[in-house]
């Protein structure tokens, strides 16, 4: 099912190729005087520019040959010679009630599926999270949806931190804190049933204990030393280590998967660093049989700078001096692993913007190692919410982001600004609740979704959270309406019928719905959820004009009430998917 875009395009390619000219020059756009047209082209401008001849002759002719076409009301040749096009009643009315019939409401599908990982998220055991984690995960999963929503086999992968410096820290102490733990660890043999006391251990317990721990080995080298020697011993596979690492990262995981969860953020992997801690051993050696391994000071490094690098890209440090794996070891042997588990054709990291040379440097190595395709490996960057000071946003409880924090502010924000605006008094409480969490959840996704990822902004949660403007809670507020005026339709009896666009409001409404596929395409390729943050917008917007233009349920025949209803219902379905699509849910009532 092609946009009508595409179809106006195919029409005025035929023109220009029957003129002899190349048909790309008859690609068209929406209009940028959406008062004189619909669409426009460009392309006998191009023509002239390329000597064709004179650019209005051009598209002149081109115009002639569009008269009477079914898709075309009226062309009409403007300026230096823009072909601008109206779109005929016909064409949109038979365009929307295909849409009306279509569960993707529009949307097409690649041609050529790929298997694809969201690198997204990347959360770690302990050590705390940020607003990169935070970002990482709004966006990762915007990303993850929109690709398996155009047809690619998606997975979407925490890449958790389990593995590190950290686990050393935690382990060692935990043991000085409760000898019974440390008893169990330090044995050679552990009893399995003396496991259980390891659940004394909560989230509380490490997120206390690692930050004393973290600024202990700051100061005290005897206590660094300890953790370091754990962590290796952890690594080595000591057996009671092994236990209570793997209690610390089911707790944490566990925690922030439910956390995760109320935010609309589901990991379909949860992939540890850990696990590919055995790649990396013959890793190593085949870096070293393919001649890529340097010695470097007692390290062993991989050198990837290109002679036409314009600027220095630093070599992979594979293993430190001390002996150790480093942050791009085990990215690198992620690649390994996910090649052997799923055979990626792409993968994209979702992954904050100051790790740009990280990932520089990653692929690189992976390219010339031959363990991923060239361009196969992406990195999403994206830059920083900050807080009102300018400084990266923390919660009110200070330094640490808690994603429990932040779902309480938001949500708590939400409470405050319903009964603000008299809404959602009459539903249950359970359901208040959970409205009030959708519409927290899309204050904040919503607010960080709608710019370009690059782009770096304040969380102002008090502009955010408002009914009214560029956010969540207005689209919620939007589609919440139409459900409403649906269910009343209902209960009188009234139901969809057949569409058919008249009205100017009906028009505009129809070009914009008509635009999803063009929006959910460039989005895919510019990796840029943002446009579909703004065409729902766009698309709520619209749809008020029309809502206010329009009676519906007071339209004047049953005929064009019905055409509303399902004009109506067409809207929001397709709002609620580019939603669904951002990873904000919608609720039925408020
Ligand atoms: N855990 C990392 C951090 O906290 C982020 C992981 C990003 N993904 C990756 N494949 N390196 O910075």
């Amino acid at each position: 099912m092609t946009d009508l875009r595409s179809g106006l395009g195919e029409a005025v390619s035929a023109a220009f190729a029957s003129i002899g000219l190349p048909a790309e020059w008859g690609r068209v756009a929406a209009s940028d005087r959406p008062d004189l047209a619909d669409f426009q082209c460009n392309g006998a401008m191009a023509a002239g520019k390329a000597g064709k001849g004179n650019p209005r002759q051009i598209a002149q002719q081109a115009a002639d040959r569009l008269i009477g076409h079914p898709l075309v009301a009226g062309v009409e040749v403007a300026g230096p010679g823009f072909i601008n096009l109206r779109v005929s009643q016909a064409a949109l009315t038979e365009r929307m009630n295909r849409l009306a019939a279509d569960a993707r409401s529009g949307a097409s599908r690649v041609k050529a599926p790929r298997r694809v990982i969201v690198d997204y998220g990347g959360p770690n055991v302990a050590k705390e999270m940020h607003v990169g984690h935070l970002r990482a995960s709004i966006i990762g999963e915007a990303v993850k949806r929109l690709f398996r929503f155009r047809g690619d086999e998606v997975k979407g992968d925490a890449h958790f931190g389990d593995w590190g410096f950290q686990m050393g820290l935690l382990i060692v102490a935990c043991g000085d804190e409760d000898s019974e733990i440390s008893a169990l660890i330090e044995s050679a043999d552990p009893d399995p049933a003396g496991e259980a006391i390891l659940d004394r251990v909560s989230l509380a317990d490490l997120d206390r204990l690692y930050p004393a721990a973290a600024a202990k080995a700051k100061t005290d080298d005897t206590y660094r030393d300890r953790a370091r020697r754990a962590t290796a011993e952890l690594q080595a596979g000591k057996p009671g280590y092994q236990l209570l690492w793997r209690h610390f990262a089911r707790v944490t995981r566990e925690a922030l998967a439910r956390d995760f969860h109320a935010l609309g953020i589901d990991f379909d992997l949860w992939r540890g660093e850990s696990d590919v801690d055995p790649l990396i051993e013959p890793m190593v050696g085949d870096l070293a049989d393919k001649h890529l391994l340097i010695d470097d000071a007692g390290a062993r490094i991989v050198r990837v700078a290109k002679n036409d690098d314009r600027r220095g890209v630093p070599p992979l440090l594979v293993v430190s001096s001390e002996g150790s794996a480093m942050y791009g070891t085990t990215d690198l042997a992620t690649i390994l692993d996910r090649k052997e588990l799923f055979d990626p054709e792409l993968a994209l990291y979702v992954v904050d913007q100051r790790q740009a040379d990280h990932f520089e440097t990653v692929f690189r190595a992976a390219y010339l190692a031959g363990y991923a395709a060239p361009g196969s490996l992406e990195h999403i960057g994206f830059g920083t919410m900050n807080g009102p000071d300018g400084k990266p946003f923390k919660t009110r409880t200070g330094g640490v982001l808690k994603l429990r924090d932040l779902i309480d502010m938001v949500t708590e924000k939400a409470r405050e600004r319903l009964h603000a605006a008299d809404l959602g008094a009459e539903l249950p409480a359970e359901e208040f609740e959970a409205t009030a969490l959708k519409v927290g959840v899309a204050t904040l996704k919503f607010a960080d979704l709608i710019n370009f990822r690059g782009t770096s902004y304040v969380f102002d949660l008090d502009r955010f959270s408002s009914f009214e403007g560029k956010t969540g809670p207005y689209l919620l507020y939007q589609a919440v309406r139409v459900k409403s005026l649906l269910r009343k339709a209902a209960e009188g009896g009234a139901s969809g019928g057949q569409i058919r666009i008249a009205e100017p409001a009906e028009r505009d409404l129809a070009l914009a719905l008509d635009d999803f596929d063009r929006v959910l395409i460039e989005a895919y390729e510019r990796r840029a959820p943002n446009l579909v943050a703004d065409h729902a917008y766009r698309l709520a917007q619209i749809f008020s004009r029309f809502y206010a233009g329009c009676p519906v349920l007071a339209a004047p025949n049953e005929a064009t009430r019905a055409s509303r209803l399902a004009i109506a219902k067409l809207t929001l379905d397709q709002l609620e998917l580019a939603l669904d699509l951002l990873g904000i849910a919608t609720p039925e009532r408020m």
